[in-house]
């Protein structure tokens, strides 16, 4: 079967800065929760860290010509806030803006459309150490942030995103396996009803800077939970509150439809987890926004009985699941319909990973990622026939990358790194990305 997609679609490729720049002490920088947290012996295998990743910061050139041999229209990167402003606050660090300048100047001197994410999940420290999300001082904190980006680069950006997956912040307050490592649901809670109200006052800072040529949006990631046994209460009952009061409905219900849901103020209520709130802050969060950016990976079926089992077990989370690729026409649906998405959607990031390995030879021959995508890709075709409007789709990764908890175990590159070398490689993948870019499409 042949896949064509509209003329003009965008096809690109994501990263982030604390996944690939390193360079964490260079030239003004400060410390990130990231760079922090992954100092704890274990927190990281190997003790792995963001110090060197992929050595972007050093190597702007070479990742620039991977883009061109890709071919791909666009690159999703993330800024640095800590290389923006290194306290978080306070003075504003010119190496910091000289080095996005360029890659930025670069990107469309070669004819890539810069997508810049403000916030990828590596929160200066020292705004941390003042309650970070939790102190609600950060909605100044964050908008006088992005406001220096905009002024930068906001006539040289057409596509900016406030806030990439927020969920990341819940994770890391709440379970701490991600930064700053907290273990305190209820805190956690306030946090994101913070972060909301930053990407609400962001969106309206966009507004009155009236950047005609950009557009602003938000990324959320959907992990749909989906009963194993539809119909049966206590699998249902788990895909609700797996989607509901830890996954993406905490984010788009107050962004889409306003208001936290009534399941999550339940569940919140009956929990002592309700966040403190103000008059007017739904109203603050609920802002138009251009697009929406969905970062989709995997659907998820939940089987109440077989959890329990597992729970008592002592729970596997090695275990990979299975790749439900076809979910995505679900999800799609599922935004349009359930929350009245109608606004064009990107897919800011899809992607599978391959466990590191010795064996290079094995890794650069990645099938199993071509026909991953090929399925993701298939789902979506098969959405936008439906009439859902999907403007561009971004393969995460470029190139194998700092992976957060996983460190470097979990590889997502179309590019091998060697971190020994750390020259880039392109795996089977690559070329198979290449020529759907080049074709507009792709076979199977
Ligand atoms: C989501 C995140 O945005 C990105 O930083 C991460 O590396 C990928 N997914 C893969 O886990």
């Amino acid at each position: 079967m042949n896949y064509q997609f509209p003329r003009g679609f965008l096809w690109g490729v994501a990263t982030a800065a604390a996944q690939i720049e390193g360079a964490p002490y260079e030239d003004g920088r400060g410390p990130s929760i990231w760079d922090v947290f992954c100092k704890i012996p274990g927190k990281i295998p190997n003790d792995g860290t963001p110090d060197i990743a992929c050595d972007s910061y050093h190597r702007l050139e070479e990742d620039i010509a991977i883009l061109k041999q890709l071919g791909v229209k666009s690159y999703r990167f993330s800024f640095s806030w800590s290389r923006i402003i290194p306290d978080g606050k306070g003075e504003v660090n010119p190496a910091g803006l000289a080095y996005y300048r360029r890659l930025i100047d670069l990107l469309n001197e070669n004819g890539i459309v810069p997508n810049a994410t403000i916030y990828h999940w590596d929160l200066p420290y020292a705004l941390q150490i003042q309650g970070g999300f939790g102190n609600r001082e950060i909605v100044g904190w964050y908008t006088r942030y992005a406001e220096i980006l905009l002024d930068n680069f906001g006539r040289d950006v057409p596509i900016w995103v406030t806030f990439n997956e927020p969920i990341a912040t819940y994770v890391g307050h709440a379970q701490g396996f991600f930064a700053p490592g907290l273990l305190d649901e209820k805190y956690a809670r306030q946090c994101i009803h913070h972060l909301l109200l930053c990407h609400g006052a962001a969106v309206k800072l966009f507004r009155r800077k009236h950047l005609e040529n950009a557009q602003i949006g938000i990324v959320v990631d959907v992990w749909k939970h989906f009963p194993a046994h539809s119909g049966d209460p206590a699998d249902e009952a788990l895909a609700e509150y797996n989607n509901e009061c830890t996954g993406y409905g905490m984010f788009l219900h107050p962004l889409f439809l306003g208001g936290y849901s009534d399941v999550l103020t339940r569940y919140m209520t009956e929990h002592d987890l309700t966040p403190k709130m103000e008059p007017g802050d739904f109203e603050k969060i609920c802002q138009p926004l251009d697009f929406y950016g969905l970062n989709f990976y995997n659907g998820l079926i939940d089987d109440a009985a077989a959890e329990q089992e597992k729970a008592k077990a002592g729970g596997n989370f090695q275990d990979r699941p299975e790749n439900h690729t076809e979910k995505l026409y679900e999800v799609l649906h599922m935004l349009a319909e359930d929350y009245r998405i109608s606004i064009p959607i990107y897919i800011t990031e899809n992607g599978v990973p391959q466990t590191d390995s010795p064996d290079v030879a094995a890794l650069l021959d990645d099938q199993e990622r071509i026909d991953y995508t090929a399925g993701v890709l298939a789902a979506l075709h098969r959405a936008m026939a439906d009439g859902i409007d999907v403007r561009g789709y971004y393969h995460w990764s470029l190139m194998d990358n700092f992976e957060w908890s996983a460190g470097f175990e979990a590889r997502y590159g179309l590019y091998y790194t060697d971190y020994s070398t750390l020259e880039r490689i392109p795996k089977k993948s690559a070329a198979w990305y290449t020529d759907l870019i080049r074709n507009n499409g792709f076979s199977n």
